[in-house]
């Protein structure tokens, strides 16, 4: 049989996929514990208000819900984002919102329609690792600051524009998670956020905000959004519904000035048209009879929960010299285990030896270090399961401790 390898385009070729997806498979035997997704938990699905209102579309407005719809997408909906998005403080209207099929569509988007090979995206170190997927496809170049408790250190993101400015390179994109970051579960403070925003001027960028967890907060709301922040347009406003209501009907926006959403508008039509008019029809009554408003507090409740059920686990499991983040929200935190462990090459042990899986974490970022990290997820599994795993888990790292060679 012939090569065909040769027809596949260059973006295709850079593609890589990952190992760890590859690994991932083997969490989905059944008796593994698994803290590798980044699923919401399915007693949270609101199945009997969707039934009811799926009914009433079927009945009220099939000629609609059945039909091609608006690129930009259904304006019931958009006009519910903009009330949902105005209890934040972005001031957006309806012709500067854009649905897109999850906001991992609105991250490609952003990609066609502002990326060019060659340029530079500055993002946090770690970042979003389907982020990452999508960069790399438009052939850029991703730069990693580190992050602290309090999320991207700004003082090093001006170093690292700085550095970039002088070799003459174009920083096109600042991308940031900055509410209950996936995976490291850290918060963006108001500060850094408003000192973002400066840098961004200071240096021409865009800046990219990414904000699907911002609604599960288990100790207050988290600062104001940089959308909500910015007086000049420079922000583009990414969220979702896919951890609030669910991720099954793949409803997500993006907010920005009106020229940019007209643009990204333009690169969606060749993408897909527009997004099914039925499940936009599905969200926009779901919000029009307030049910978005009333589901967020017992979904931060049952994740507070589980979220303390961990930090007690490893807390009281995990041996010395292992840290882990403490996330006001959202649904991950993220694990250092000892330099010089590595947790690609604990991955297999940890599901053959010991039935559980994590997502490894040099994965998430850009310069594949990180090779001593993992991030956890804690939504999905039982309370039950996440004492047991973490007793696992722990066990695995005290058995592979003591082969740690010793630093010179
Ligand atoms: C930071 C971040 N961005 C985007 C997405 C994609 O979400 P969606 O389901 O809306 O495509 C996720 C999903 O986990 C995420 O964590």
């Amino acid at each position: 049989m012939e090569d065909l390898a040769e027809f596949y385009s260059a973006s295709a070729r850079v593609m890589t996929r990952s190992l760890i997806r590859e690994l991932l498979k083997l969490t989905r035997r059944a008796n593994v514990i698994s803290f590798a997704g980044g699923l919401p938990d399915p007693s949270t699905f609101p199945v009997d208000e969707l039934k009811a209102i799926t009914a009433l579309i079927l009945e009220r407005e099939p000629h609609l819900a059945l039909q091609y719809g608006p690129t930009e997408g259904d304006p019931r909906l958009r006009e519910e984002l903009v009330r949902w998005m105005a209890k934040d403080g972005i001031a957006a209207t309806r012709d500067r919102v854009l649905i897109t099929t999850g906001s991992q569509q609105g991250l490609d988007i952003i990609g066609r329609v502002f990326l060019d090979p060659g340029d530079v995206v500055v993002l946090e170190r770690p970042s979003y690792m389907a982020a990452l997927q999508v960069f790399r496809s438009y052939r850029v170049e991703m730069v990693g600051v580190p992050q602290d408790d309090d999320g991207l250190r700004p003082e090093l993101l001006e170093e690292t524009l700085a550095a970039l400015a002088r070799s003459g390179k174009r920083v096109k994109i600042i991308y940031v998670v900055p509410d209950f970051q996936n995976p490291s579960g850290v918060t963006l403070s108001e500060k850094r956020r408003q000192r973002v925003l400066d840098l961004a001027r200071e240096y021409h960028t865009l800046v990219v905000e990414d904000s699907p967890y911002r609604e599960l907060a288990f100790e207050g709301a988290p600062p104001p959004p940089l959308a909500a922040l910015d007086g000049e347009g420079r922000v583009i406003y990414l969220s979702t519904f896919s951890k609030t209501l669910c991720p099954g009907l793949r409803i997500a926006w993006m907010a920005a000035g009106e020229d940019l959403i007209q643009q990204c508008v333009t690169a969606k039509q060749a993408m897909d048209l527009c997004c099914p008019a039925f499940t936009q029809a599905i969200a926009a009554e779901f919000c029009a009879q307030g049910h978005i408003y009333t589901r967020i507090p017992p979904i931060t409740a049952l994740y507070r929960r589980k979220r303390d059920v961990m930090l007690s686990a490893l807390t009281r499991e995990m041996p010395k010299g292992v840290t882990w983040t403490r996330p006001q929200g959202g649904l991950f935190l993220w694990v250092r285990l000892p330099e010089g462990m590595d947790t690609e090459q604990l991955l297999g042990p940890a599901v053959e030896e010991e039935g559980i899986a994590y997502v490894v974490g040099s994965g998430f970022h850009a310069d594949g270090t990180g090779k001593n990290t993992m991030r956890l997820n804690f939504s999905y599994p039982s309370e039950e399961n996440i004492e047991e795993g973490i007793r696992r888990l722990a066990r695995l790292v005290k058995r592979r401790l003591p082969t740690l060679t010793p630093a010179p």
